[in-house]
């Protein structure tokens, strides 16, 4: 069945978060791959404490105050990397089929967005960086709204952008918590299961389970 509009989670989906300190692992240290855990994690709790409490902050100052915990919480680690580490976010590399996939889609006549937790700043500059600008219909911050996901009026803001109802939308995601929530708000969804984790949320559970991208459009 074909979608009216595919819209995507922004960080683990189409971006690598990782690649930030995979690109600088020799200056940070033998527990790079560690700190890059801590990392996205305490960023994601962040987002999702301050969701719940409504104390909204920018999804960049987040991701600077959870950098800061990791390289207390790994005391290996070599702190000078930081600038460079939070450089790197700004121009994180796309997963490789990422481009093709979204081209194929738009051929197809879909109507393409981000939806995401970053900062409107932030995801300009990652989707600009990794070539994509030209392809996306629309690029939903939740800078629009001060909450996060997994909040519903995150979700609701595709149907405002789109003039469309959740069932005729498919979202895909790598965070199998932002699925739940998708899956929970009426969208169809795709679970991007890119490293091979084991499902939860089992009375949330997507409609499709794919390694990567090219799931979508084969
Ligand atoms: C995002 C985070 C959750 O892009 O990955 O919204």
């Amino acid at each position: 069945m074909a979608y009216n509009a595919y819209v995507f989670d922004a960080y683990g989906t189409l971006f690598d978060v990782h690649a930030a300190v995979r690109k600088n692992a020799d200056a940070v240290g033998a527990d790079a791959a560690q700190l890059s855990e801590i990392w996205r994690i305490k960023q994601l709790e962040y987002s999702w404490i301050r969701g719940t409490i409504g104390a909204y902050e920018e999804f960049w100052s987040l991701t600077k105050q959870a950098l800061d915990f990791a390289f207390d919480k790994v005391p290996s680690a070599d702190p000078s990397a930081k600038q460079a580490l939070l450089d790197a976010y700004w121009t994180l590399d796309c997963y490789p089929e990422v481009p093709d996939v979204l081209a194929k889609l738009k051929e197809r006549g879909a109507k393409l967005a981000i939806l995401s937790n970053g900062s409107e700043n932030m995801l300009e500059a990652a989707v600009k960086s990794a070539g994509l600008d030209e392809l996306l219909d629309a690029v939903i911050s939740v800078d629009r709204i001060s909450t996060f996901k997994a909040n519903r009026a995150v979700y609701e803001m595709t149907c405002e952008e789109f003039g469309l109802e959740a069932r005729q939308m498919s979202y895909q995601s790598s965070n199998r918590w932002d699925v739940a929530a998708a899956v929970n708000f009426g969208f169809r969804t795709i679970w991007i299961n890119r490293t091979k984790q084991p499902d939860e949320y089992r009375d949330f559970s997507p409609s499709f389970v794919v390694d990567d991208l090219e799931g979508i459009v084969e």
